[in-house]
């Protein structure tokens, strides 16, 4: 399979390096501004011979990338975050051009079996009403957003699986919080590698829950998968189909 990485910043570095560990050929890197990029544009010359392109750009730009590679026929996985408003549009553009195109707000291996996990847990917390429910995330200080997209899935599992608990908190309390709430904190400092948590907790004990990323490497591996994956299919599809 040849690959062509779009967007060659912190992530498009780490796929060539997790693609050259596995022996996928990185056929194209395209960067708008970057000299050390062999292509600037999406374009046919720049696609030639590649069978998967992987997108880690920028919320302004993605969407605009996923059309000029749907209309030259190649298949996609799209790891950039912040464009799911245009949901239906990219869904149009992906049927109309049939081709193959897959999405993850997360795409660490790790973090995907972690929601199974809590999944899981959820289900049998759910059974057992001494127990209450909390989730926290920490990251280091340059991180933009806040609470983090996964500490959003992670909270959604917990609501979807947990009856008792239907309403996620992210902001601070500053008041009683009431039964139905489920508080899920953030917080920002120093180096911290992105941290999630979730806590189950009776007056006789504490489970905790915990995923760690130690650097970039699951998300690269995980994007590498699903182009595996999306290789010769059809159709728009997320990472849970996968
Ligand atoms: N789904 C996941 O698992 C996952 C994991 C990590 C990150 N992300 C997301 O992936 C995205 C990229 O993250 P990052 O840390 O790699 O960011 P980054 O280091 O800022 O890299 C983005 C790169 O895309 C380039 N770019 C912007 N517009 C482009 C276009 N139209 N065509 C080609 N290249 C373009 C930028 O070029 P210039 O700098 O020259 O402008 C930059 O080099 C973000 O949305 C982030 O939230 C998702």
């Amino acid at each position: 399979m040849n690959i062509a990485i779009i967007g060659y910043g912190k992530m498009g570095h780490e796929i060539e390096k997790a693609a050259k560990a596995k022996g996928i050929t990185v056929q194209s890197v395209i960067n708008i501004n970057d000299k050390n990029a062999k292509y600037k544009e999406i374009n046919e010359e720049s696609l030639k011979d590649v069978d998967v392109c992987i997108d880690f750009t920028t919320p302004d730009s993605v969407v605009e990338n996923i059309r000029k590679i749907a209309s030259l026929k190649k298949n996609i996985v799209v790891g950039t975050t912040g464009w799911y408003d245009k949901l239906d549009e990219v869904k149009g553009i992906v049927n109309s051009n049939n081709v193959g195109f897959i999405y993850a707000t997360n795409f660490s291996v790790g973090v995907n079996i972690f929601f199974k996990i809590v999944e899981a847990a959820a289900k049998l917390i759910n059974k057992v009403d001494e127990y209450d429910v909390f989730g926290y995330e920490m990251h280091h200080k340059n991180k933009v957003d806040s609470p983090s997209g996964t500490a959003k899935s992670i909270g959604n599992i917990l609501i979807k699986n947990i009856q008792r608990k239907n309403k996620l908190v992210f902001d601070k309390l500053d008041r009683k919080i009431e039964p139905n709430e489920l508080h899920f904190a953030s917080v920002r400092s120093g180096s911290i590698p992105g941290t999630h948590s979730v806590g189950f907790d009776s007056s006789a004990d504490t489970i905790e829950l915990k995923h760690t990323a130690r650097n970039r490497e699951g998300f690269a591996l995980g994007a590498l998968m699903a182009a595996q994956w999306i290789n010769n299919k059809k159709g728009f599809y997320d990472i849970n189909d996968m």
